[in-house]
C-alpha cells in the first residue's frame, strides 16, 4: 500500500515548505515534494526565493554596495583604500554558501517539525479514495497519497519569443547571477524588479549597463513621485535606463549579443553588449504536475484557478504562491501556505493583500505598502498627502544618505493610512512599521503621535505623518 498522508504539499519554495511546517504544527502527517537539485544532483530546498531569487540575489547586491561604497563614498569618511579590486568568484561563492545556509536550514526545519521530504518531481495520478494519489519521480519512482494537496510549484523566468535562455550569453535570473567576471557591457530588457536589482550589482562592479524597457512609464506600477525619485537616482548613478522601446531582433555571436530595437522616438538602434539579461516577468509553472490527470483548472496563462482562499476547483486540492494570481513574492505565499494550512485544520487563516509590502532592493531602496496616489486618483477617493524628505532627517545625514523621502497618503476625511511609498536609506525595514499600522487600520494621526527613537531613519515616518496634517517639525 502507498505511504498515506494527512497533507502533501508539493514544492518546497516559501510557499510550500512554510505550509508543509504550518501543517505538520497542527497536528498533520505531512509530506513535502521537491524536484530542486544542487550542483551535485541532492536537494536543495527553498525553491526559487533561496536558490536563484530573494537570497542570493540581496547576497550579491549587499556584496556590490560595499564595493560601491569602498570605491565612491569612503573617502567622505577619511577612509582611503589604496588598490580596490573585486574578486567576483569569492563574490559568488559567499553568495553560494548563503543559499547553501538557507538550504540546510529548511532541511533541518523538516526534521524539527516532522515532515516528510521527497527528492523529486510530484505529479498527480488520479483522485482516490476522498484523496488523491501522488507520484513522486525521483531517485527512484513512487505513489503516495494524501487527504488534502498544496500545490506550490511556482514560477519560471519568461523568455522573449524566438529568444530562449542559454545562461552563457542570454541570461534569466538564474545566470544573471552566476557571471563569472564582471562583463564590460550589460544589456538588460525589462526595467522592472529584477532589471533594476541585477542591474544595480553589475553597474556597481563596473559594468557598463543599458536597460531596455518596452513601457513609457518607469516603474509603472509605483507611486510616481516615488518612481521619478528613484529613475533620478539610478541615472545619477549610470545606469541607462531607455523607456517606450520595441524590441525587435536578438542575436547572439562569439562576440556577445547585438539588440536590435526601436526607441520610443522611432530611431532604430542596436545594443552590442557581452551579456544581456532578460528580466520580463515570470510564469507559473505547472510543468509536469500533470494536471490533466484529475482535472486541475488553469487559467488562460497557465495559472492554477483559486478563489480568495487558495482553493482550486477540487476538492482537498489547494494552491499558493507564484502559482496562482496576486504578486509574486516569497511573503505572500508564506502568508498564503499558513493560511491554507489552518483552513485545512478548520481555523481561520487569513491574507490581507491591502497590506502585502513590496521592497526593490536598489540603492536607494524603495518600498511601498497600500494604494498609490495615481490608484487613488483612479478610484476618485480624497486624500491627504504628507512627504518628508530624508535630506531633513539628522542619522540619514549622518549615514550620508540622504537621497528620497517618505510619503503618506491618507483619507481626507477619516485620516486612515491608505498607502506608505519609500525610496530611501533602510526602506525595506522602515516598512515594517506601515504595513503594522495600516493592518491595525491607524491614522496618520496615530503615527505621529507615537514616540520615535531620535536619531534614527523612522523619524521620517513620523514627519511625513504630520506633514498629512501639514505640521512637520523639522522641515
Ligand atoms: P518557488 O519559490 O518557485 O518554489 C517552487 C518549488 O517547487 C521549487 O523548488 C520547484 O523546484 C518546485 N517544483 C515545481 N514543480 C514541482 C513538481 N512538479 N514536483 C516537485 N517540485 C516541484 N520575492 C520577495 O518577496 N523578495 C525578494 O527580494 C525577491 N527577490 C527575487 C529575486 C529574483 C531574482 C527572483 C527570480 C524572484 C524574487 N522574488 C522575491 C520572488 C520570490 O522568489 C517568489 O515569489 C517565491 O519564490 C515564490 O515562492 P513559491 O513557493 O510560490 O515558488
Ligand atoms: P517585472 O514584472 O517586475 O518587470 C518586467 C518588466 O519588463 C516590466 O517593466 C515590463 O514592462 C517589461 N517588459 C515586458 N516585456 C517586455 C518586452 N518585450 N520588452 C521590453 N520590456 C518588457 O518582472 P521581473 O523583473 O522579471 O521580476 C519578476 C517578478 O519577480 C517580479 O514581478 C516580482 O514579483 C519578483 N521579484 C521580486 C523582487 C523583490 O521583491 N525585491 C526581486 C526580484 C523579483
Amino acid at each position: 500500500m502507498s505511504k498515506q498522508f494527512d497533507v502533501i504539499v508539493i514544492g518546497g519554495g516559501p510557499g510550500g515548505y512554510i505550509a508543509a511546517i504550518r501543517a505538520a504544527q497542527l497536528g498533520f502527517s505531512v509530506a513535502c515534494i521537491d524536484e530542486w537539485k544542487n550542483a551535485k544532483g541532492g536537494p536543495a530546498l527553498g525553491g526559487t526565493c533561496t536558490n536563484i531569487g530573494c537570497i542570493p540575489s540581496k547576497a550579491l547586491l549587499q556584496s556590490s554596495e560595499h564595493y560601491e561604497q569602498a570605491a565612491h563614498h569612503f573617502g567622505d569618511h577619511g577612509i582611503t583604500l589604496a588598490d580596490l579590486k573585486i574578486d567576483v568568484p569569492t563574490m559568488v561563492s559567499r553568495k553560494d554558501t548563503i543559499v547553501k545556509q538557507n538550504n540546510d536550514g529548511i532541511v533541518y526545519l523538516f526534521k524539527k517539525n516532522k515532515v516528510t521530504f521527497f527528492h523529486g518531481r510530484g505529479s498527480f495520478v488520479a483522485a482516490k479514495d476522498g484523496g488523491y494519489e501522488i507520484k513522486v519521480a525521483g531517485a527512484a519512482e513512487e505513489i503516495i497519497s494524501g487527504k488534502q494537496i498544496i500545490v506550490a510549484t511556482g514560477s519560471n523566468a519568461r523568455p522573449l519569443p524566438g529568444t530562449p535562455f542559454d545562461e552563457v550569453n542570454v541570461l534569466s535570473n538564474d545566470g544573471a547571477l552566476r557571471i563569472g567576471a564582471v562583463p564590460k557591457k550589460l544589456g538588460v530588457i525589462g526595467s522592472g524588479v529584477i532589471g533594476l536589482e541585477m542591474g544595480s550589482v553589475w553597474r556597481r562592479l563596473g559594468a557598463d549597463v543599458t536597460i531596455l524597457e518596452g513601457l513609457p512609464t518607469f516603474l509603472g506600477v509605483v507611486d510616481q513621485q516615488i518612481a521619478k525619485e528613484v529613475h533620478k537616482a539610478l541615472t545619477k548613478q549610470g545606469l541607462k535606463i531607455e523607456l517606450g522601446v520595441k524590441v525587435g531582433e536578438i542575436k547572439t555571436g562569439k562576440k556577445g549579443v547585438s539588440i536590435a530595437y526601436v526607441t520610443a522616438k522611432g530611431e532604430a538602434l542596436t545594443l552590442n553588449v557581452d551579456k544581456l539579461i532578460i528580466s520580463i516577468g515570470r510564469t507559473a509553472n505547472t510543468i509536469g504536475l500533470n494536471t490533466e490527470a484529475v482535472g486541475l483548472s488553469l487559467d488562460e496563462r497557465g495559472a492554477i484557478v483559486v478563489d480568495g482562499e487558495c482553493k482550486t476547483n477540487l476538492p482537498g486540492v489547494w494552491a499558493v504562491g507564484d502559482v496562482v494570481r496576486g504578486p509574486m513574492l516569497a511573503h505572500k505565499a508564506e502568508e498564503e501556505g499558513v493560511a491554507v494550512a489552518e483552513r485545512i485544520a478548520g481555523q481561520h487563516g487569513h491574507v490581507n493583500f491591502n497590506t502585502i509590502p513590496w521592497v526593490i532592493y536598489t540603492s536607494p531602496e524603495i518600498a511601498w505598502v497600500g494604494q498609490t496616489e495615481e490608484q487613488l486618483k483612479a478610484e476618485g477617493r480624497a486624500y491627504k498627502s504628507g512627504v518628508f524628505p530624508f535630506m531633513a532627517n539628522g542619522r540619514a545625514r549622518a549615514l550620508g544618505d540622504t537621497t528620497g523621502m517618505v510619503k503618506m497618503l491618507a483619507d481626507a476625511a477619516t485620516d486612515e493610512i491608505l498607502g506608505v511609498h519609500i525610496v530611501g536609506p533602510m526602506a525595506s525595514e522602515l516598512i515594517a512599521e506601515c504595513v503594522v499600522a495600516m493592518e491595525f487600520r491607524a491614522s496618520s494621526e496615530d503615527i505621529a503621535r507615537i514616540c520615535h527613537a531620535h536619531p534614527s531613519l523612522s523619524e521620517a515616518t513620523k514627519e511625513a505623518a504630520l506633514a498629512v496634517d501639514k505640521r512637520t517639525l523639522n522641515f
